[in-house]
């Protein structure tokens, strides 16, 4: 089956006590036995619960993977996979990622006795050199989250593989209708299910996707043994987002693009980050493992200050100043006083996230509406139709 086929069949059988299209919600905590041990294959509904069990599949299959493990949110999913390490192992981890995941490994994990290195992963031949015989797990996130780097996937497999290291890929920004990192060679894909898959900034949610057996067992044992798992409720608005990612996100990407060269051509901004440029440092990567460049972008105003960031971040009407991503609803916002806070400002400075850094998460809304709202908050700049044109050339 292609991917649109999937996400709306893949996993869901119709109810079999009624015949319902869609899995119901069963809200339910036990199931009654009729015998010791003699039951319909639940028995705990942290262990399994239907609802939950459609999901994981339809995920499976969307991700090109034979398992999913659904939980309670995104930072579930990634504390579950850094728990399948022990104490002295240590982690390769992109240097440029959501500031929430470095808070867990730093102010959480690394307390433990992992040890994580922070490298720039847009050349995987960096990883090479903090290899060593403890490296169990390598962890990035492509494209990144905010800066929009991108990471070879294919790349980073080859050298983990020689070393019999795991990768795991936070694949939230792009989705699986523009990237599937398990047939990059990925081991685990990860995603914070409460952004693209969601899709309606409704639910918070996370899952891993794998396809070796060994490793599904011990996360479903990590899965059921630290309980972060999700309602039954939150596990149906995810299948139901599901349905609609390959028209939501077509449309991401068309915004997207126009979008990214409408700030290109503003006097006011300095940098527009965006992986579908031709001028991107890793636009042949991106090109080359995904299917489309997406809704997400950053961009850096000429006046890099605090204030003048707050002056756009407040003035927009359509764009909803607020964290998250990857709903059908246009939002802005400022890494570092929001998502990236967590992140010491030297070390997120040296990273490129300087002050008057701006996030956007483009929405399904019509683009005219979404571009003059930019244009308001912005100010209006008068560019001539050739100097457009030029610069245009430069983009896909
Ligand atoms: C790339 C990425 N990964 C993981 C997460 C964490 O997900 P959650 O908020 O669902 O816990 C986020 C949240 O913003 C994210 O942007």
């Amino acid at each position: 089956m292609k991917l649109a086929t999937k996400l709306i069949h893949a996993g869901v059988e119709p109810d079999p006590s009624t015949g319902a299209i869609m899995t119901p919600i069963y809200q339910t905590s036990t199931y009654v036995q009729t015998a010791p041990g003699d039951h319909k294959g639940y028995e705990y509904a942290r262990t399994q619960n239907p609802t939950r069990t459609a999901l994981q599949n339809a995920l499976a299959a969307i991700e090109n993977g034979k398992y999913a493990l659904c939980f309670g949110s995104g930072m579930a999913a990634t504390d579950a996979v850094i728990k399948l390490l022990n104490p002295g192992d240590e982690v390769i981890a992109a240097n440029d990622m959501y500031g929430g995941t470095y808070r867990l490994f730093t102010k959480i994990f690394q307390k433990y006795g992992l040890k994580f290195h922070f490298v720039d992963m847009q050349n995987a031949e960096n990883i090479k050199q903090h290899i060593n015989a403890n490296t169990k797990l390598i962890w990035t996130e492509t494209p990144t989250n905010p800066m929009m780097n991108i990471t070879d996937i294919s790349a980073v497999a080859a050298i983990a593989k020689q070393h019999n290291i795991l990768v795991c890929v936070d694949n939230t920004f792009a989705s699986p209708y523009l990237q599937t990192p398990l047939d990059l060679g990925a081991d685990i894909v990860l995603h914070s299910a409460t952004k693209y898959l969601g899709g309606h900034s409704d639910v918070v949610h996370g899952c891993l996707i794998m396809n070796d057996t060994v490793l599904e067992e011990k996360l479903s044992f990590i899965q059921n043994s630290c309980g972060a798992v999700p309602g039954p409720q939150d596990c149906f608005l995810i299948l139901r987002g599901l349905k609609t990612l390959h028209i939501r996100m077509q449309r991401h990407c068309e915004n997207g693009e126009k979008i990214a060269n409408w700030l290109r051509s503003n006097s006011k901004i300095d940098k527009v980050y965006w992986c579908g440029f031709q001028d991107h440092p890793n636009h042949a990567i991106a090109k080359k493992q995904m299917r489309g460049f997406g809704g997400m972008m950053s961009f850096t105003l000429k006046d890099d200050s605090m204030e003048a960031a707050n002056k756009v971040l407040s003035a927009t009407k359509l764009f909803s100043l607020a964290e998250s991503l990857g709903g059908v609803e246009s939002l802005i916002g400022h890494p570092a006083s929001m998502t990236h806070a967590s992140i010491p400002r030297e070390k997120r400075i040296q990273n490129g996230l300087v002050d008057s850094l701006i996030r956007l998460s483009v929405g399904i809304e019509d683009v005219d509406d979404l571009i003059e709202d930019l244009d308001n908050a912005i100010g209006k700049e008068i560019i001539s139709a050739t100097n457009k044109r030029e610069q245009n050339i430069a983009a896909v």
